[in-house]
């Protein structure tokens, strides 16, 4: 039978030379690795192989091999933080094994056990914890990245598989901290449709993202806001999800984000957010919701003072404040306090997950130390 994905036993071939970790404070994003790669391999008939921890290389594939074609490739992102003893700690790393089986089963690639996936990201981490930054606002960026590698032009079920594991340290994704940004509606492009793959980590949903995101940016705007249907409903920023702050249309103090309809990437850091939002912003009066919403009605709450704050959540920049959008033309004006780049709720939501991510919250269990 075929064998299932183990960490229990990793094998460790060590590089010859190690390098020394580079100056936290240059770093670029995802421009330095580190000295070590993993990989897990699977075939149909023996299954998954023994996980390798291996000096960083290149990979070799026949020309016709799967992934280079038909785009049998998902990846994953998530961060190993040091807290104040030095101890490397994972973010809910089981909700990126999950993703991944998600995605990965959604393009016919190899299922496998979710424990052991964290289990072995956890054993990898632990043997490049010196890449781990010890500084706050740096972690060490790991990307499990999945793909078909059968050597055959047919459009089928592989039957050969590889997860390989990268790690890179990275520091804030502005160097000045937070830095509010400007936004873009889309107009024609979509980034996802109902029915389609927009809830999946596909390599594929991305690269057709940059040609409009560059073209936005020519116009002076940092990201796209992906809006979707007759009604311009608000899906995702760039590459990150979406949270508007208003006073909605009942007077109610609110935070809302898009739901998880098939069209949204289920963000890690989303989740974190709506869990700590209704544990903590609930019971001051805020009232924390999933569900649609339209560019008009944040046009409409703008123009009568009940706009708050927007900003955007993913893993890379945790979340980037938003200062306008760009709407058919008009330009909408989410308010800052004076001098500042971020909002109040915006901030104090970033400083409980840092919080936690770096281990400052004792026992919390999103936080896994490695
Ligand atoms: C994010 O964490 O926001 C991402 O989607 C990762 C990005 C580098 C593709």
């Amino acid at each position: 039978a075929p064998k299932p994905l183990d960490a229990s036993n990793i094998i460790f071939k060590k590089a010859e030379q190690l390098k020394p970790v580079p100056d936290w404070s240059t770093l670029k994003f995802g421009k330095e690795f580190t000295d070590h790669m993993m990989i897990m391999k699977w075939n149909k008939e023996t299954g998954w192989g023994t996980p390798e921890i291996v000096p960083m290389q290149n990979l070799s594939f026949h020309p016709a091999t799967s992934v280079l074609h038909y785009g049998f490739e998902c990846f994953e992102g998530l961060k190993a933080y040091k807290d104040d003893k030095g101890v490397p700690r994972l973010f809910r790393p089981n909700k990126n094994a999950e993703r991944m089986l998600s995605t990965g089963t959604r393009i016919s690639l190899p299922a496998f056990d979710t424990k052991e996936w964290s289990e072995a990201i956890r054993k990898f981490v632990a043997t490049e914890s010196r890449w781990v930054p010890d500084k706050r606002g740096f972690s060490l960026y790991l990307r499990p990245t999945f793909i078909g590698t059968d050597a055959a032009l047919g459009v089928h079920h592989c039957e050969n598989a590889m997860i390989y594991v990268i790690a890179s340290p990275v520091g804030p994704y502005y160097s000045s901290g937070f830095k509010a940004i400007r936004l873009c509606c889309s107009e024609g492009a979509v980034r996802a449709w109902p029915g389609g793959t927009g809830q999946y980590k596909l390599g594929g949903n991305y690269a057709p993202s940059v040609l409009p995101a560059a073209e936005a940016a020519e116009k002076g705007f940092a990201q796209i806001l992906w809006l979707y249907g007759e009604e311009d409903y608000v899906t995702e920023v760039g590459t990150m999800n979406c949270f508007t702050v208003w006073i909605n249309k009942n007077g109610e103090k609110e935070i809302i984000t898009a739901p998880l309809d098939g069209m949204i990437l289920p963000g890690v850091t989303r989740d974190s957010i709506l869990d700590i939002a209704r544990e903590r912003l609930v019971p001051q009066g805020w009232k924390v919701t999933e569900g649609k919403y339209s560019m008009k009605e944040v046009a409409q709450a703008s123009k009568e003072g009940r706009l708050l704050e927007v900003f955007g959540a993913g893993t890379a920049a945790l979340v980037s404040p938003v200062k306008a959008i760009n709407y058919k033309g008009n330009e909408i004006n989410v308010p800052l306090p004076e001098g500042q780049e971020a909002g109040p709720i915006t901030s104090q939501i970033s400083n409980w997950i840092l919080d936690i991510q770096y281990g400052k919250e004792p026992n919390h269990p999103w936080s896994v130390p490695a």
